[in-house]
């Protein structure tokens, strides 16, 4: 397995990638924001793109956003092909994602926000902390950019306060903390239950009442 910054020889893989992302979507009935091929043969292009391959074959895909000029950036659509999940290949790819942004931006702020624990625990581990959307860029576009996903009335309700995604964020200039760390996986569960019956509840309740 092949895990590389992506150039202009990878052009070719911008449809799979684009599907893989979208059909994973449909099957986990979860809200994502949605991507063109052309966006992510743009990221490819630029530079700004990690992608696995297992020889010729795509296995997974990372991008980098930057907003307000570099002061944030964002490692998004992380997505590993359905025949390479728990391998340990998610990890790699945003261990290898996470280096090159600090590389390329080491005074940025990197963040990402997700409901997936599997992503949360990656991220805590490279160095990521929860925090409130307030803490994350204020860029309008990064925000149209959940316009795609099917939970973006209750960012709109809640004035961008919250969501089902829970915001992580790593600060380069924060004290690494004292004692190594692990996400507790029980409380982000139980907070995720919590936040969907409070948000989606009031979502339904919203919608019988029209
Ligand atoms: C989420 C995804 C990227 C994980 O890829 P992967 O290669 O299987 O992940 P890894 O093998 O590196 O696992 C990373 C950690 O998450 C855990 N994990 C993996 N899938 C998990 C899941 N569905 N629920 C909870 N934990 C999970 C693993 O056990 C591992 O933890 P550990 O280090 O304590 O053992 C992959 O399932 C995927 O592409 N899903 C669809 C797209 C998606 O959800 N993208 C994220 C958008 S924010």
């Amino acid at each position: 397995m092949q895990i590389l910054i992506a150039n202009e020889t990878h052009l070719g893989y911008a449809s799979v990638i684009c599907e893989t992302i979208e059909e994973s979507a449909r099957q986990r009935g979860t809200g994502i924001a949605k991507r063109s091929t052309e966006y992510i043969a743009t990221k490819i292009k630029n530079g700004n793109a990690v992608i696995a391959l297992d020889g010729k074959t795509f296995a997974g895909f990372c991008y980098i956003e930057t907003w307000e000029h570099g002061k944030f950036v964002a490692n998004s659509g992380l997505i590993v092909h359905p025949d390479y999940r728990g391998q340990g290949l998610a990890t790699a790819i945003k261990t290898k994602i996470f280096e090159y942004s600090n590389t390329k931006f080491p005074d940025a702020k990197i963040f990402g926000i997700t409901t997936g624990l599997a992503v949360m625990k990656i991220n805590y581990d490279l160095g990521y902390e929860p925090v409130t959307f307030s803490e994350l860029t204020d860029d309008p576009l990064f925000w149209e950019g959940c316009q795609t996903c099917k939970n973006y009335d209750i960012l709109q309700r809640t004035e961008r306060k919250m969501c089902l995604c829970t915001g992580m964020l790593y600060d380069p200039k924060a004290q690494p903390p004292k004692h190594k760390k692990t996400l507790n996986e029980k409380v982000f569960s139980r907070l995720k239950s919590i936040k969907q019956s409070l948000l989606l509840k009031k979502d339904k309740l919203k919608n019988t009442t029209v």
